[in-house]
Parts: structure tokens; C-alpha cells; sequence
């Protein structure tokens, strides 16, 4: 069934640890840890607003200042730039929020899970459909291509019910994800039968991953706030996603792109390498010095 509803709103679900990069974020989000030289919440963000979403609501937590700094104005360097002629890095500091962007931010007081982190945005989103964008994957659109949220966003709009990014992932891994199967549309698409939250190999319905990438209908909250404790004894949204699912049609999207794990050093590792390669101010410099490199 196609829908008018326009997908205006996004949550960021940003309260977690990040301990997976100690030290680094003793003192600093994980979200604001650089690619080349931006933030990993900014690549959500941007994805986000180029698929025409212009409401960021942010989950965050305790020591997550530095992201509510990052979407203000910085009065101080701004007009030491400004006074200093310094046009071009003024441009970018402005650019980081646009003035047709708004940011929200809540908190998720105590840290019981993915799921619970979207029901905290309930009231900021309301009664219609959303995006969740996890900053942790950050996703890379095919070259001259739409980002990846603007062709799910695409896909909602055609098929006018939530819609899952997904990839095939190494059955080794699939305790990794939330795992998807269910009936082949052809497209790339898939509707969602079955869904579990990081299951063991033996337990796992398909390879379908699902990456940090959701179209959701506002339904789910009420399924979400149902689910009791699920994979680690966390409030999931693969739970309230699978039971979202027996009323309304849920679909699965293989994403055009490349999703970097940045939640993993070797994630990160491998988003940092291919993006500075693709820089267009150091790329050129960074290829010469890798291929001097005695590997
Ligand atoms: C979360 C979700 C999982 C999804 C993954 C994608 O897991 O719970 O379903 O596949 O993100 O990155 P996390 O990586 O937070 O453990």
C-alpha cells in the first residue's frame, strides 16, 4: 500500500559506552571518534538530511556533551575564523548543522538496550514513520549513487511499510547481527517472516544481516514496550520489530553500497583507509605513501 507519509524524522541512538575503543571514549562518545576528519554521528546525520530528513532527535546518555557541542554554533572559533578571514573552515564549521536542521535530544537513563533507546524517542517522533540510523555502521552509497537511507527511504514510500537495511553476512558472524528471512520479491527485497536478534549459527533462519538502517512504521513502539529482557538480556528492537511484523508487512532491503563496522577496530580501520584514500584533499598523497609502504 503506498503511502504520502513523508519520513521527516530521525533517531540516533547514541547513549552507549563504547568500550570496545577504551581509551579512546573514557572521556569522549564513540560518536565523535574521526574518519579522516569527521565524526561518526556527522556520515549518519548527512545521510540522513540527503534523504530529506530535517528532524534529528538524539538518544544519548551521561558523557555525551560533546555531540549536543557538535551540533551548536562554537561562537569562540567561529568568529576568531571569521575575523581571521579563514572563509573556508568558517564554511565548515557552519556546515555541521544546517539552519533548516533541527536536533532533539533525550536521554536514555539507564542502558537496557537498543529497543529501549528508540521507545525514549516515542514522544519527539509522535505518530508517524521514522529513520534509525546506528552511527556505528557507517554507510558508504555507490559512487554517484543515493546514500543508503535515501533508497530505503524510496523503498518506503513505494511499499508503504517498515523497511530493514540488510547484506549477507558469513555464517560465523551471524551472532553478530539481527538475522532476517522470509519471501523473496525480487528487487533486492525480502518480506520479513522471521526475525532474531543475534543467533547462533545453528538457530539462524538465513545470512541476512541487518545493518544500522531502519524505516519503521510508529506501530513498533507498542511492540517494543511490550518485549520483556531478549539477546543479552537487553530490550530489543529486533523483537519489537518481529512482532511488528505479524501486523503489518515488514521489509527487507538489500542496501546498494558498503557499510564500514566502525563499532570494530578493524571496521574502523578499513573506513579510515578507503575513505582517506577517497579524500579528495589527502587521498591523492595517502595512496603514494601506502604504496611505499613495505608490506
Ligand atoms: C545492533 C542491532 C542488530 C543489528 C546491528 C547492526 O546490534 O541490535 O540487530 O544487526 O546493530 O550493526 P549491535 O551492533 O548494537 O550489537
Amino acid at each position: 500500500m503506498p503511502t504520502s507519509r513523508r519520513i521527516r524524522k530521525a533517531v540516533f541512538p547514541v547513549a552507549g559506552f563504547g568500550t570496545r575503543f577504551l581509551p579512546a571514549t573514557k572521556a569522549q562518545p564513540k560518536e565523535m571518534l574521526p574518519v579522516v576528519d569527521k565524526p561518526l554521528i556527522q556520515y549518519a546525520v548527512e545521510e540522513a538530511y540527503a534523504a530529506g530528513i530535517r528532524d534529528m532527535i538524539f538518544v544519548t546518555g551521561r558523557n555525551k556533551r560533546a555531540i549536543e557541542d557538535h551540533y551548536d554554533t562554537a561562537y569562540e572559533l567561529e568568529s576568531q575564523l571569521e575575523a581571521s578571514g579563514k572563509n573556508a573552515l568558517l564554511r565548515i564549521a557552519r556546515s555541521v548543522a544546517p539552519e533548516d536542521m533541527t536536533c532533539s535530544y533525550v536521554r536514555q537513563p539507564r542502558m537496557l538496550g537498543l529497543g529501549h533507546a528508540v521507545l525514549c524517542a516515542e514522544h519527539l517522533v509522535g505518530d508517524e514513520p521514522f529513520a534509525v540510523l546506528l552511527a556505528d555502521d557507517l554507510m558508504v552509497g555507490p559512487e554517484g549513487g543515493e546514500g543508503v537511507l535515501s533508497q530505503m527511504v524510496r523503498t518506503y514510500n513505494n511499499l508503504g511499510g517498515s523497511v530493514l537495511a540488510v547484506q549477507e553476512v558469513p555464517l560465523d558472524q551471524v551472532k553478530r547481527y539481527g538475522i532476517v528471512a522470509g519471501d523473496p520479491m525480487g528487487d533486492g527485497l525480502t518480506q520479513v517472516r522471521a526475525m532474531v536478534e543475534k543467533p547462533s549459527p545453528e538457530n539462524a533462519p538465513s545470512r541476512l544481516g541487518v545493518a544500522g538502517r531502519y524505516v519503521l512504521t510508529p506501530g513498533v513502539f507498542e511492540e517494543i514496550r511490550r518485549q520483556t529482557k531478549g539477546a543479552g538480556g537487553e530490550i530489543q528492537l529486533t523483537d519489537g520489530i518481529a512482532s511488528l511484523m505479524k501486523k503489518e508487512s515488514v521489509y527487507a532491503y538489500s542496501y546498494k553500497g558498503t557499510r564500514y563496522d566502525c563499532g570494530s577496530k578493524e571496521g574502523f580501520l578499513q573506513a579510515t583507509v578507503e575513505l582517506a584514500l577517497a579524500h579528495p584533499e589527502v587521498g591523492g598523497y595517502f595512496k603514494d605513501y601506502l604504496k611505499g609502504l613495505a608490506l
